[in-house]
């Protein structure tokens, strides 16, 4: 098939470079020259394992094209997945005007019958304001799709093409029978293809995200009680998880969620309500809970280091707002780090991908160091904030040889407790006893 994805950011690129990788030919369109011209020489804008190799073999076979010419990449296409950002608005609602942009060249631009597939993240209600902008000019017949986005950051290919489920919200069987045919490729192993009404594929997104942010702000919140009553939440995790009506996925407590969907989803979702006057008290609850979160690792720095926090020199492991992703859209490490140097504190950060994206946001407020041990030299104790998989097992005797004093505190809930007890280092992590 003819596939035209219209903005290549973290969604669009993955599902442009994978619908290529099923032999479709796919041109990935966006109005940001530099990465459409750093993609044309297979250079990426972003840190995805396993996403640089499709990039490159599909563009080399030529089924794989980029380009800012948005009317030829719509002139072009038979399906057209709108995947441009949709951040939040001043009032935390989700922000329509990049989809409504792209739906108006749609309809100017576009050359035979289509379907017009919102990867969007949009609030539940846009279907029809995207309809009614492709039609103004609209000379063919258009079918809308609503295909939300399950992705992980870190895990996007993977997630992409052997996903747990697809959603499909159509109302025409023309739609159905096009993107069920589009996604056969991806789910030969029986995963489902659920084929909806349009507003309720909106409403799975959210939902989904919904559900997803409570678990970890439920934890987070049964860790810091953890913390007060001397229980290990580690223990906890698998006396609840192992319970199948709960299961044992993101159920593992830290210093907030963070990236671009989380956040912004339960905003825009908590929005949704109070505007159809169904407040969503628990999501409310939920958001609250997260900004809390994002303040427990300065406090246990300030409980850590006393009157000597002031003035002194911390390393920091992990600046992404999860392992896999160099992205740092609301990531914890923000709050930590504006904290840190509202008190004095300087910070000295290692992180195995977001580095320049940390570097856009807060330039030389904190220094980058080259590797994580580097990062320790001078510090009076470690702060890990990212899960990445190079900080599980590192030299401890060389931690505590760099550090001025052996100070770990421990967002991940990394280490092993009685083993930083042997060590001598003073540990604290979320909701497990300290050391
Ligand atoms: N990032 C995720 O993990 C994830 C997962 C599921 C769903 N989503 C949703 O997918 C959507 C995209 O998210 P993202 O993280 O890929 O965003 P992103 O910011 O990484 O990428 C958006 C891209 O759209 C381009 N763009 C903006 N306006 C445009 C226009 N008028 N024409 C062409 N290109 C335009 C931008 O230049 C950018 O490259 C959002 O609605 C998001 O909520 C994201």
């Amino acid at each position: 098939m003819n596939i035209s994805v219209v903005g290549t950011g973290y969604v669009g690129l993955v599902v442009g470079a994978c619908l290529a990788e099923t032999g479709n030919t796919v041109c990935c369109a966006d109005i940001d020259q530099k990465k459409i011209d750093g993609l044309r020489n297979n250079v990426l804008p972003i840190y995805e394992p396993g996403l640089k190799p499709l990039v490159e073999r599909n563009q080399d076979e030529g089924r794989l094209s980029f380009t800012t010419n948005l009317p030829e990449a719509i002139g072009s296409a038979e399906v057209l997945f709108i995947a441009v950002g949709t951040p939040p608005g001043e009032d935390g609602s989700a922000d329509l005007k990049y989809v409504l942009q792209v739906a108006s060249l749609i309809g100017r631009h576009m050359a035979r019958e289509m379907v017009v597939v919102t990867k969007s993240t949009v609030p539940v209600g846009s279907a029809p304001k995207v309809a009614a902008e492709v039609a103004k000019e609209a000379k063919f017949p258009f079918h809308l799709c609503s295909n939300p986005e399950f992705l992980k950051e870190g895990d996007a290919v993977e997630d992409f093409m052997r996903p747990d489920r697809v959603v499909l919200g159509v109302e025409s069987p023309h739609a159905r029978r096009v993107m069920s045919e589009l996604y056969a490729p991806f789910v030969r192993t029986g995963k489902p293809i659920l084929v909806m009404d349009i507003t309720s594929a909106e409403m799975t997104k959210y939902a989904a995200n919904g559900m997803l942010a409570a678990r970890i702000s439920f934890m987070n919140e049964i860790a810091n009680l953890c913390d007060k009553l001397g229980a290990n939440v580690d223990f906890v995790r698998k006396g609840i998880g192992s319970d199948s009506r709960i299961g044992q996925s993101f159920l593992f407590p830290g210093p907030g969620y963070g990236g671009s969907c989380f956040p912004k989803d339960v905003k825009a979702l908590v929005k949704m309500g109070d505007a159809c006057g169904v407040p969503l008290l628990v999501l409310a609850a939920v958001e609250s809970a997260n900004e809390r979160q994002k303040k427990v690792l300065l406090d246990k720095l300030r409980r850590a280091l006393g009157d000597k926090l002031r003035g002194a020199r911390v390393a920091m492991w992990g600046l992404a707002f999860k392992a896999g992703t160099d992205d740092m859209r609301e990531a914890p490490a923000l709050t930590l780090i504006e904290g840190l140097l509202e008190e004095g504190v300087s910070v000295c950060a290692h992180d195995p991908a977001a580095v320049d994206h940390a570097r856009a946001l807060l330039g030389n407020r904190i220094d980058y160091a080259e590797t994580n041990y580097e990062a320790l030299s001078g510090a009076d104790a470690l702060v890990v904030v990212t899960d990445w998989n190079e900080y599980r097992h590192p030299d401890f005797e060389r931690v505590k040889r760099t550090l001025k004093q052996p100070v770990i505190v421990d967002g991940r809930n990394l280490y092993d407790v009685e083993k930083m007890r042997e060590l001598g280092v003073q540990y604290h992590s979320v909701g497990r006893p300290s050391a």
